[in-house]
């Protein structure tokens, strides 16, 4: 059994898909030991609370990058974290928390890398005009939306769109994206090749401690 530390910030629809993803036994191998945000007020948070999950705040307000980091990744470690799930959470990380989990941070980004990084990823595509988005479920390298990339769904912008129903459509692939990603990492039936995640592969990233 792998242990999930999932970090957000704000309302947790992703985390939701994956307690839920567990719960249906889509991912039979997993739990999530700590769901933990940076903002008291995340609903996230709440919900996490509501579905008996361990639930923290650990807030970051005027708190130094680095020592809110350290304050986190003592949570992930005594809650024994194997993987760290960034869902929704807006705060970058310092390269010393990287570091601390090789390998073993994902994020999910709503656009397709590295097309769209940063805030808005959807306003920005559907204010660029492309034809095509999507979203990206990504290892975390010291580098803003940047790490080798996992999983890519695609969604069709329509002439119908507005930058709401188009981000509405991204996210219900970020739900399915994001369970398929946890899925291909913790059977470690990969190999990373460069920034190439290439499956069928035995992984030497393995999740032992
Ligand atoms: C998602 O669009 C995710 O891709 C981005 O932040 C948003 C979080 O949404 N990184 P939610 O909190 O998971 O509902």
């Amino acid at each position: 059994m792998k242990n999930l530390g999932i970090l957000l910030s704000g309302r947790g629809s992703n985390f939701v898909a994956i307690a839920d993803s567990i719960a249906a036994g889509r991912l039979s191998n997993a739990r999530i030991a700590v769901v933990i945000s940076n903002r008291d007020e995340a609903p996230g948070l709440e919900t996490a609370r509501r579905r008996g999950l361990n639930a923290l705040a650990i807030s970051s307000k005027g708190k130094p990058r680095e020592e809110h980091d350290r304050k986190v990744v003592a949570a992930l470690q005594q809650n024994q974290v194997d993987l760290v799930c960034l869902a929704g959470y807006m705060r970058l990380l310092s390269p010393w928390f990287v570091q601390q989990f090789p390998s073993r941070i994902l994020n999910i980004h709503p656009s397709l890398l590295p097309a769209f990084p940063g805030l808005e990823a959807q306003q920005q595509a559907f204010a660029y005009g492309v034809k095509v988005t999507g979203c990206t479920v990504h290892f975390v390298d010291e580098e803003l939306d940047h790490g080798a990339i996992i999983v890519q769904k695609t969604v069709p912008v329509l002439d119908s769109d507005d930058e709401h129903t188009l981000a509405e459509r991204i996210l219900e692939q970020e739900h399915v994206a994001y369970t398929e990603a946890i899925r291909i990492v913790l059977e470690g039936n990969f190999e990373i090749k460069g920034r190439r995640i290439v499956r069928g592969q035995r992984s030497e990233v393995r999740l032992q401690k």
